[in-house]
């Protein structure tokens, strides 16, 4: 059975908000993968890509991965990138639902479009984004169960998430 919710999906789709309000209501503990791994290195994800670049980051998150997904009753918020090595998602798969928001990209634009703190989304465009988006949509495919995040309240998505998870929970095996 799993013991974990994964939340998945683009820079700006709620993942760390859905997931503060999906753990409080199920008293779970929340995690989000960014903030740990800002926490374990002492430092920003825009310094790291800046000092270090992308491949060092995703080998960094990979580690975060492996330390994370063992937990139990925990809501993990993985970041928008964390999807695309298919071990990732292998080992949040073992104990966890993995729950993926998508979000239009007009909606990320307006979110997170000026964001200084995601390096990937410097300088981007909406038509950047939506294809960025397209070029990840196999990978964010990767999931148990999929909301459309874009008109919702992070409330109202936060109350779906449970509802699947419950559905889903019971169909996983350790
Ligand atoms: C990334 C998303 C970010 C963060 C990093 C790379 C991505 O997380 O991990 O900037 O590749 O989509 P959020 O989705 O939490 O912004």
């Amino acid at each position: 059975m799993a013991r974990n919710i994964v939340l998945t999906g683009f820079m700006g789709s709620g993942k760390t908000s859905v997931g503060k309000i999906t753990a409080a209501n199920l008293g779970y503990d929340f995690i989000d993968i960014d903030s740990y791994i800002e926490e374990k290195h002492n430092k920003k994800i825009s310094e790291i890509f800046k000092e270090k670049g992308e491949d060092y980051f995703r080998n960094i998150e990979t580690d975060a991965v492996n330390e994370l997904a063992g937990r139990e009753n925990t809501v993990i918020a993985t970041g928008g990138g964390t999807v695309i090595k298919k071990e990732n998602i292998k080992a949040l798969r073992k104990n966890g639902v993995i729950i993926f928001l998508y979000c239009d990209a007009s909606v990320v634009m307006k979110r997170v479009g000026k964001d200084e703190s995601r390096p990937l989304l410097k300088d981007k465009t909406e038509r950047d984004i939506e294809n960025m988006i397209n070029h990840r949509r196999e990978f964010y495919q990767n999931n148990d169960y999929e909301i459309d995040v874009s008109a919702i309240t992070p409330i109202e998505v936060a109350k779906k998430v449970v509802v699947n998870y419950n559905k889903f929970k019971e169909k996983k095996v350790d």
